[in-house]
């Protein structure tokens, strides 16, 4: 029986040396110190032995149980370093590889242009509203003083969805809202920034446009307010150096009216391709509030002036980045479009 327990120990010694993960060792384990185990078989034979043997046989297990017990216990703190290192070694990442840029869109141009208008006027004390873009011909034409027939209704091509709906063609239809919506006709400063239809279509005009209006009602408004206003508003977003130029025009809605050009900002003035050899570019159309859209909306014209202006925004984001043709701020090319990220750095 000695022997046995002898070659039992050496067996087990050498297959612990072996062993290469933690799992087979915990079957090495069970085979030897388990309930059915080599070992633990041995003692429970040890009924057919005589009492004297008994004691000396009982020892020699336990000494070698015990001796195994450390033997497992050594080698499992040496696989399970072992392991660890395997595994950190098998997924280490190199912090110092390029990474895999991720894409964000980009600001659109025009949205750009729009934000930085509202931040102009909203700093001289402007509300930005906005209006439907489906309008009735009432708030679109009639209540601008441009009733039914009227031959300046001709000016704009309009989409016509019903004889009394239609796609506005200008955001001034929103200066007759805001002054119907004042119930207590109090003064207003407004800027509308908005997109507007006609029906035309090439390289600098597209179907479906921005504008923003700009719209002012108080006692004593003149014309000066209007230069300042527009010459802050151009110098802004085209550079300190731009000039304003006044042209007589005609709106319906407005009396005075004036087209208004700003120096050419490619050549300064002197004349370009850009300019047509003028060294202007026809930027706004504006004047003062006609004394009968004041009173068709509320507001009484002996006590009360105002002025107006309207800009195409896509004229503006053209000329600002440099854009040649009107249709690249709608084809959402991220080619075009990613160019604009540079200016976010
Ligand atoms: N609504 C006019 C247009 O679209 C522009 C304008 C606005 C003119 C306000 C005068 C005052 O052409």
């Amino acid at each position: 029986m000695k022997e046995q327990i002898e070659q039992i120990k050496l067996a087990s010694i050498e297959e612990v040396k072996n062993a290469k993960e933690v799992k087979e060792l915990n079957d090495l384990k069970v085979k030897y110190l388990g309930k059915k185990g080599e070992l633990t078989l041995l003692l429970r034979g040890m009924g057919a032995l005589s009492p004297e043997e008994r004691p000396i046989i009982g020892g020699l297990v336990n000494s070698v149980r015990d001796e195994l017990n450390q033997l497992f216990e050594a080698k499992e703190k040496e696989l399970q370093k072992k392991e660890l290192a395997e595994k950190l070694e098998a997924e280490k990442i190199d912090v110092t590889l390029p990474s895999n840029k991720t894409k964000t869109g980009s600001k659109h141009p025009l949205n750009r242009v729009i934000e930085e208008i509202e931040d102009l006027f909203v700093s001289m004390g402007y509300d930005v509203v906005e209006g439907p873009e489906l309008e009735t011909d009432e708030y679109c034409f009639e209540r601008l003083n441009l009733p039914k027939g009227h031959p300046a209704r001709d000016m704009q091509d309009s989409f016509y969805i019903t004889p009394e709906y239609l796609l506005r063609t200008q955001t001034s239809a929103v200066q007759a809202r805001v002054m119907m919506a004042n119930e207590e006709k109090t003064p207003i400063r407004v800027i509308v920034p908005g997109k507007t239809y006609r029906r035309e279509d090439d390289a600098t005009h597209s179907h479906q446009f921005n504008q923003v209006e700009g719209l002012v009602v108080d006692k004593n408004i003149t014309l000066a307010h209007l230069k300042g206003t527009l010459e802050v508003f151009m110098r802004k977003l085209l550079g300190e150096n731009t000039e304003l130029r006044f042209r007589p025009s005609y709106f319906p809605f407005t009396e005075p009216s004036y087209e208004v050009d700003v120096s050419c900002f490619k050549c300064g003035g002197k004349g370009c391709n850009l300019c047509k050899q003028t060294g202007w570019i026809e930027l706004l159309g504006a004047g003062m509030v006609h004394p009968n859209v004041l009173k068709m909306n509320g507001y009484d014209p002996k006590v009360y002036t105002g002025f107006a202006f309207g800009t195409g925004l896509d004229r503006l984001a053209m000329f600002k980045y440099g854009i040649t043709d009107m249709r690249y701020l709608y084809r959402n090319d991220v080619r075009f479009l990613s160019q604009f990220d540079e200016m976010d750095r």
